[in-house]
């Protein structure tokens, strides 16, 4: 897919580009003919696929504005994603029930999905271009809505992507005030076959398990048709408004 909305000669940071749909961010966008560089930016620096790959550790302020002065060296930026983030892992899984909440596991989620995230955004969108349309787009979750939670579970994943939201809607309201035309935007990504969702996958209903390209596909898609009213809200891959 070609993106329309923003010009030509792309300048786009992908951060989180050594996970599943990290990663299908940085092919697809190094595909596309109307980009000029695409940043690829993990923890270890090893994820290639785009035109320049960076180690950045997500939860060191002075190393992102490093990373965020390197990449912007020659030319602002006109979109970054942020697709960063942990469910389950050393120590943590999603919690079943209260008896399971623990501090060391609810902190590295709420580090990781919330906090990685507001740092990149502090540096990347005084680094974003002016005078047109610009997009730092983190990828948020379905299960981050309140309004939306019928289930329970999950109250460490589920409070960070909805404090995601919030820092998404509070510095998007910043961002407005400083350049209008830029647009800063959460995305639900469906369930994607990544490892992450691994051991999550039994139960998705036919059709309804993306590969990282099909998702990305449809994200890109939702991120060329947004406009400046569209900041501070979170959006699924096919461009439905997700409530908070
Ligand atoms: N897969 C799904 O079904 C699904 C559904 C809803 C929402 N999402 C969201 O989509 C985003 C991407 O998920 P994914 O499915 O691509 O997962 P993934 O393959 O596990 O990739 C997640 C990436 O997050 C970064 N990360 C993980 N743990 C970290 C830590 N402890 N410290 C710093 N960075 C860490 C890593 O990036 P580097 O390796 O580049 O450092 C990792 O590769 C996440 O925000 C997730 O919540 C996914």
């Amino acid at each position: 897919m070609t993106l329309q909305s923003f010009g030509t000669d792309l300048n786009i940071a992908v951060f989180g580009a050594g996970g599943g749909i990290g990663g299908a961010f940085v092919r697809a966008l190094a595909d596309d003919p109307s980009v000029a560089q695409v940043h690829a930016i993990s923890r270890d620096g090893q994820a290639g696929g785009g035109t320049r790959s960076h180690a950045c550790d997500p939860l060191d302020s002075d190393a992102i504005a490093a990373t965020v002065a390197t990449i912007t060296a020659d030319a602002p930026l006109h979109l970054a994603i942020i697709a960063i983030g942990i469910l389950h892992g050393d120590g943590i899984a999603p919690e079943k029930t209260w008896k399971h909440i623990e501090v060391d596991a609810m902190r590295r989620v709420l580090e990781v999905n919330t906090i990685a995230p507001a740092l990149i955004a502090r540096h990347v969108l005084p680094a974003l271009a002016k005078n047109r349309k610009t997009t730092l787009a983190a990828l948020g979750a379905r299960v981050g809505s309140i309004t939306d939670n019928r289930l329970g579970g999950w109250v460490s994943y589920r409070a960070s992507k909805a404090a995601l939201a919030m820092v998404i809607r509070t510095l998007s309201i910043e961002l407005a005030r400083t350049n209008p035309h830029a647009l800063f935007i959460g995305l639900h990504p469906g369930t994607v076959d990544t490892g992450l969702s691994e051991p999550f996958q039994q139960g998705v209903p036919d059709g309804k398990l993306f590969t990282g390209e099909h998702a990305v596909a449809q994200m890109l898609d939702t991120i060329d048709a947004r406009t400046s009213t569209d900041s501070g809200t979170v959006f699924a891959y096919d461009g439905q408004e997700i409530s908070a």
